[in-house]
This record gives C-alpha cells, sequence and structure tokens, in this order.
C-alpha cells in the first residue's frame, strides 16, 4: 500500500472567480445551476460521473471519482467573474446562444445577481473587442492590486473558505517569451513600468498566484508559461495548469491519432478546417490573435505520432488548421478534418471527419473538473505545474527538457493513478500477468 498524502478536507465555499463571463463561463455556471437543481446531468464531467477501479479487476471495486477523492461538492460553489462587459451572467448567456432561454429562465435569478467586476483590459491583445466596463488604474501593478481587493472582497462578502481562478477570457494575441518574463523581480519591475510585454491574463495569474490562488488556463495565451510566474506559483504554494481547453477539432485529434500510430499507420497529409460564428470565433479571426490558437492546435499530432522515430510513417505529414469566422452557426462550430493515411505495402487510404459540435458544451465540464482538481490539488500541498492535468489541454504544461504528452488515453492514465496515488492507493500498470499464475 502506497503512503496517503495528507489532504486539507473540502470544508466551507469555494469560489471560482472566472476571468471572462462569455460563451463558456455561461455555459458551465448554467450547467452547475442546473445539476444542483437536478434539471441536469453534468454529461462529460469526470469529477462527477466518472468513476475509477482500484485494485485488481477480482475486486470488483469501481467507485464514483467524487466519492474516493475528497472534492468540494457543488452546493458549496460560489461564482465570480470579470468581464470587459458590464451583462449579468442571464444576458450574458443569451446573447452567447450556446443555452437555450427554456434552460436559462429557470435559473434567471442566479444568473441575473452574477455580474462581473470591471476587467484588465488592453485593446492591444484582443483589437477585435471594445470593452467599456475596464479598471482604470495608472500601471499594470495598480491593476494587479486592484485585483486582489476584488478577491478579498469577494471573499469577504461571500463567506469563501477557499478561491480558485479560471482563464475563459478572450484569446489574446501571440507573443513570444520576453526577458520581462525570466524572473519574478523582472515581471514585478515590468508591472510597475507599463511594460508592453505584460498582457492582461498575465497581470491576473500574478494576483491570484501572489495570493496562493490556484490559476488554470483555459487558452492558449502564453500566460503561465514564463520563469516568472512559475517561480511565484512555487513560492506561493498555488498549483498553476494549462493550456487551452482541449475541446472539439484537438479532442477528435488526440482521441485518433493514438489509434493510427498505435497499429502503425501511416499519414502524410492531416487538413483540419472548422467554421465557427461566436464571440471567439471573431476574436480569432484577427491574425495575431489565430496565431496562438494556431501553434497550440498545430502542437498535437508531433508527439503522439513522433515522427523521429517513424520517420516512414509520419515524417512527410502536412498537417494544416484553419478556422473561419462565420457567423450564422454561432456557438455550433463545424469542423472537417481530411486524413490522408497508408497501411500495408503503402496503399492509400482516407478518413473523413465531419464533427457538428457546441463548442461551450463540451467546454463547461472541463472548467468543471479543473476547478475542482485544482483546489484538490491545492489542499493536498501540490504547487506549480499539475502536469496530471494535461487530459483537459490542447498544450499541456510540463517540466522543462519534457515533451507534453497529448494521447488522450495516457492522459486518463496519468490523471487517475495521480488521485491512486495521492489516496495512497497501488497506480494501476494494466500489467494483469497475475491473473494467468
Ligand atoms: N469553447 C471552447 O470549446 C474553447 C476551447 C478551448 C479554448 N477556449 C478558449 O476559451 C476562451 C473563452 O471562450 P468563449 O467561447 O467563452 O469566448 P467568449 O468570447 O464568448 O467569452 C470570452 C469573454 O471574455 C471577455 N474578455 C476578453 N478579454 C477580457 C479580459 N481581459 N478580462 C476579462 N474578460 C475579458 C469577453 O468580453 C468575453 O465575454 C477563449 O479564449 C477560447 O479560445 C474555448
Amino acid at each position: 500500500m502506497q503512503k496517503k498524502i495528507e489532504i486539507q478536507p473540502a470544508k466551507g465555499k469555494l469560489g471560482v472567480l472566472m476571468v471572462g463571463l462569455g460563451a463558456v463561463s455561461t455555459t458551465f455556471v448554467a450547467g452547475v445551476l442546473a445539476a444542483k437543481k437536478g434539471l441536469a446531468k453534468p454529461f462529460g464531467s469526470v469529477t462527477q460521473m466518472g468513476t475509477i477501479r482500484l485494485g485488481k479487476r477480482t475486486e470488483h471495486k469501481s467507485p464514483l471519482v467524487k466519492d474516493f477523492v475528497p472534492l468540494a461538492s457543488l452546493d458549496d460553489i460560489v461564482f465570480g467573474a470579470w468581464d470587459i462587459f458590464e451583462d449579468n451572467a442571464f444576458d450574458a448567456a443569451l446573447k452567447a446562444g450556446v443555452l437555450d432561454g427554456k434552460h436559462l429562465l429557470p435559473l434567471k435569478e442566479e444568473l441575473t445577481a452574477l455580474k462581473p467586476w470591471k476587467a484588465v483590459f488592453d485593446k492591444n491583445v484582443v483589437k477585435k473587442l471594445d470593452g467599456t466596463h475596464v479598471k482604470q488604474e495608472k500601471t499594470k501593478w495598480d491593476m494587479a492590486l486592484a485585483l486582489m481587493e476584488d478577491i478579498r472582497r469577494f471573499k469577504q462578502e461571500k463567506g469563501l473558505d477557499r478561491v480558485n481562478m479560471i482563464w475563459c477570457a478572450s484569446t489574446e494575441a501571440y507573443i513570444k517569451p520576453h526577458a520581462t518574463h525570466a524572473n519574478l523581480e523582472s515581471l514585478e519591475k515590468a508591472l510597475k513600468e507599463n511594460d508592453p510585454s505584460v498582457p492582461p491574463s498575465m497581470i491576473y495569474a500574478y494576483a491570484a498566484l501572489k495570493m496562493g490562488i490556484p490559476f488554470s488556463n483555459g487558452a492558449p495565451n502564453l500566460t503561465v508559461d514564463i520563469p516568472a510566474l512559475q517561480q511565484l506559483a512555487m513560492q506561493t504554494g498555488a498549483p498553476i495548469s494549462g493550456k487551452d481547453f482541449k475541446t472539439g477539432q484537438t479532442l477528435m485529434k488526440t482521441i485518433l491519432a493514438p489509434g493510427f500510430r498505435a497499429r502503425l499507420l501511416g499519414i502524410n497529409g492531416w487538413f483540419s478546417s472548422n467554421i465557427l460564428g461566436n464571440r471567439d470565433g471573431e476574436v480569432l479571426d484577427d491574425p495575431d490573435n489565430f496565431k496562438t490558437k494556431e501553434e497550440s492546435k498545430l502542437s498535437v499530432l508531433d508527439t503522439i505520432l513522433q515522427p523521429e522515430l517513424q520517420p516512414e510513417l509520419y515524417g512527410d505529414l502536412y498537417h494544416k488548421v484553419r478556422i473561419n469566422y462565420y457567423p450564422p452557426r454561432g456557438d455550433n462550430k463545424e469542423s472537417w478534418d481530411n486524413i490522408d493515411i497508408f497501411g500495408w505495402m503503402g496503399y492509400p487510404m482516407q478518413v473523413k471527419v465531419n464533427f457538428l459540435c457546441r463548442d461551450s458544451i463540451l467546454a463547461a465540464p472541463i472548467v468543471l473538473d479543473l476547478v475542482l482538481f485544482m483546489d484538490l490539488a491545492k489542499r493536498a500541498g501540490m504547487k506549480g505545474m499539475q502536469e496530471w492535468l494535461s487530459f483537459y489541454y490542447k498544450s499541456p504544461m510540463v517540466a522543462e527538457g519534457l515533451y507534453p504528452e497529448h494521447n488522450l488515453f495516457i492522459q486518463q492514465m496519468k490523471l487517475k493513478n495521480t488521485l491512486r496515488h495521492i489516496m495512497g492507493e497501488e497506480p494501476i500498470t494494466h500489467l494483469g500477468l497475475e491473473y494467468y499464475e
């Protein structure tokens, strides 16, 4: 038996701080409220519906994840958010157009009460939006202090025990790591000097981590992928995870590619196109913002297929990703993948995937799981990068020198084995020889 890690109990209320109150956030909040009222099931959520096998197959022990690890209950979650628009969660959800009015009406009172605080915003980073509900402090440093004040006030007013921050705001324009990101001192100096190398997402993350609050990054922005904020997370004992929720087309990619790789089917082309009509799609219509997303979407195949180990199968793979803003579809994205594969004696074949997905419906359970698992990590004393949550991300964070694991099934094994490990259970290796001895 492994030694169980000491985990603080999930007592009291858990505040969930969402940066951005758009399609994903409002769908997440509405789903949690509906689940609490027994109006909907939390489909897609590992923390609510997943099971975990313990011990040998002959023992038939597979409890629900939420009965195995001490997670916060949905009844103890309290929502808070920042947005650059003043709309409350009910109006924002109606505008996002993900959920039907008939599903939102029974939740109207709670959703209307969720009003965003003024945001930290920089038009240079998201050119397509004109936010009016924004903080006016002079420096980025003062902005960070103002965010910390919002958090303290929220904690006090709602009588919260713990809080947790998750970035669900628009994708920021692509930036490369900068000298100011190299360590905490240089980042703090840059905040005070209003240096353009520090985008809003880093200011939010700084505020959270400074207070020891877990931070998850649902968008492909650089944000906590910089040494300065990783140092801060280690100093204050805050877990960090990211980046870019794995939904839709990339989810399919990381389900299919491991299968081709396992059966040694070659691939010489993978063309992915999308049409998307929500605000996220509009923001991604700007080439600078699309570049951030493109980098994240393109990265998944390499580490699954390992062309350096299998150059004959994957060395010449042409991988292209396109996102087209197409307003009539709203949040109901449609994606097409054409995959040119080859098999025995090099004979070519094609796989076509046409996924009519609902982006925020796929993202909402990820938000819930991340918030609850990050809270668990914090209570279990797990600080810094949480690689075991790679399962939820398109570009998982990993320690320097490691390649990220993109294969969904390895990610799932990693997640479940981490849960077993922290609860003092043996990890499951799937070896199984003992059944035949
Ligand atoms: N929906 C998915 O499946 C999915 C998958 C992966 C990643 N994401 C990412 O999640 C994020 C949210 O997606 P969405 O569909 O909800 O987008 P959305 O446009 O509906 O919502 C984003 C919200 O963030 C607000 N915002 C922008 N900048 C802000 C700032 N600095 N501070 C506070 N609020 C700010 C916007 O006003 C908007 O209300 C995007 O970055 C998207 O790329 C979404």
